[in-house]
C-alpha cells in the first residue's frame, strides 16, 4: 500500500526504515521524503511507524 502518494512511499518502505532504526516522522521525512509535499500522509505514516514499534 502506498502511504505517501506524493513521493511514492509504501508502507513496506516505512517498515524497512523502522527496522533500520528510524523512529519518528522526522526521520522518515529526512530519509524517504515522506510527508514533504501535501502532508496528508502524516497520520498514516505515523500509524505504520507505531505498528512497527508495537511488534518489536
Ligand atoms: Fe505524503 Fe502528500 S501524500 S506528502
Amino acid at each position: 500500500m502506498i502511504v505517501c502518494v506524493c513521493n511514492n512511499v509504501s508502507d513496506r518502505k516505512i517498515r524497512q526504515a523502522a527496522e533500520e532504526g528510524m523512529t519518528t516522522l522526522a526521520d522518515l521525512r529526512k530519509h524517504l521524503d515522506v510527508g514533504t509535499c501535501c502532508g496528508k500522509c502524516h497520520s498514516c505514516a505515523k500509524q505504520v511507524l507505531r505498528e512497527c514499534q508495537e511488534t518489536v
